[in-house]
C-alpha cells in the first residue's frame, strides 16, 4: 500500500506520522514545493520509526511527482491555511489553482488512485478535483466530517462528563462554520440518546462549539489545526487500505441523494478498498433536512466562484 501526501506542512506531516504509526502502509511519499522541506520532515519522521515501532517507509521529495507513481491513495493538503478571523471560503482564490495543478499531476502518475482532499474550502476543492480529473466519484473523497465529528465527540464528552470512548455522534453538511450539521438527535452515550443526560440548552452550546471548532483553534494557534485533521485523514486512509467498511461522514459528489445534486458535501459513506463503497442515506427530520439544504446552498455558492 503506497500513500502519497502532498503538502508537508503541519497537516500533511501529522497525517504521514499517524499513517506510519498505525503501521498498515508500506510506503508514504511526502511531497512539498519548498526545497528540502518534505525530505527533512520525512527524515525526521523516519528517525521516530524505531521509537514508535513502525516499518512504513516515509520518503520526502521536492515536487517530483515521478516519486508518487502507482500510489494507491493520494492525500491533498496543499494550499494556504486559515489565519485567525478568516473563513475557509476566503482561501478559494489561491487554493483552487494549487489543487487543480496538484490533482492533475497526481493522476498522471497514478491513474488508478483514490484521492482524499483536505485543502480548504474542502467541499469546493473536492468538487474541483472531480471537474479536473474526471475520476469516478467513489475515488474522490473530501475530509471534513470525520474531523468535525471528532470535535463533536470531544465537546459532547466534555458536556456529559463522560469518557470519549463512551460517546458517539456525527456531523454532516459542509465543512464550514455555518454549514456543519451536528446530528445531536442521533448522538449517544453508550447507546442512550445524549438528550437523556444534558439539557437542550447545553446541547445547543455543544453544537455551537463544534461548528466553530476549527476557528477556535485558529484563534489560539494563529494558524489552522493539525493533530486532529491529520488523525482524521489517517482514519480514512486506513479504512480504505484495510477495506474496513467503516462509516465516516465524508464529502462526496451527490447525484440525488439527500435531494441534492452536482455538489460535494458531507454525508455518511461506507469506506472500503474502492474508496466510497456506498452513500448511506439516513432519515433526517425536518429541521436537519432544512439545515443540510442551507448548508448545500452555501457550498454551491462557493462552487460558483470556481473558474472551471
Ligand atoms: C480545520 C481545517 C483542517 O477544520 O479545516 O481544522
Amino acid at each position: 500500500m503506497k500513500v502519497t501526501v502532498v503538502g508537508a506542512g503541519a497537516v500533511g506531516a501529522s497525517c504521514a506520522e499517524y499513517i506510519a504509526i498505525k503501521n498498515f502502509a508500506s510506503e508514504v511519499v511526502l511531497l512539498d514545493i519548498k526545497e528540502g522541506y518534505a525530505e527533512g520532515k520525512a527524515m525526521d519522521l523516519m528517525q521516530t520509526a524505531s521509537l514508535n515501532s513502525f516499518d512504513t517507509k516515509i520518503m520526502g521529495s521536492t515536487n517530483d511527482y515521478s516519486k508518487t507513481v502507482h500510489s494507491d491513495i493520494c492525500v491533498i493538503t496543499s494550499g494556504i491555511p486559515r489565519k485567525p478571523g478568516m473563513t475557509r471560503e476566503e482561501l478559494i482564490g489561491i487554493n483552487a489553482g494549487i489543487v487543480k495543478t496538484v490533482s492533475s499531476s497526481l493522476i498522471k502518475h497514478s491513474p488508478n488512485t483514490i484521492i482524499i482532499v483536505v485543502s480548504n474550502p474542502m467541499d469546493t476543492m473536492t468538487y474541483l478535483v472531480h471537474k479536473t480529473t474526471g475520476l469516478p466519484k467513489n475515488r474522490i473523497i473530501g475530509m471534513g466530517g470525520a474531523l468535525d465529528s471528532a470535535r463533536f465527540k470531544y465537546r459532547l464528552a466534555e458536556a456529559l462528563g463522560a469518557p470519549i470512548s463512551d460517546v458517539d455522534g456525527m456531523v454532516i453538511g459542509g465543512h464550514s462554520d455555518k454549514g456543519m450539521v451536528p446530528l445531536t438527535r442521533l448522538a449517544t452515550r453508550n447507546s442512550v440518546p445524549v438528550s437523556e443526560f444534558i439539557s437542550e440548552k447545553r446541547l445547543a452550546q455543544v453544537l455551537q462549539d463544534t461548528k466553530v471548532g476549527g476557528a477556535t483553534l485558529t484563534g489560539l494557534l494563529g494558524t489552522s489545526a493539525w493533530y486532529a485533521p491529520g488523525a482524521a485523514v489517517s482514519g480514512l486512509v486506513q479504512a480504505i487500505a484495510c477495506n474496513q467498511l467503516k462509516i465516516y461522514p465524508c464529502s462526496t459528489l451527490l447525484s440525488g441523494e439527500y435531494g441534492l445534486n452536482d455538489l460535494c458535501i458531507g454525508v455518511p459513506v461506507v469506506l472500503g478498498k474502492n474508496g466510497i463503497e456506498k452513500i448511506v442515506e439516513i432519515a433526517l427530520n425536518e429541521t436537519e433536512e432544512a439545515h443540510l439544504k442551507i448548508s448545500a446552498e452555501g457550498v454551491s455558492k462557493t462552487n460558483s466562484l470556481l473558474e472551471i
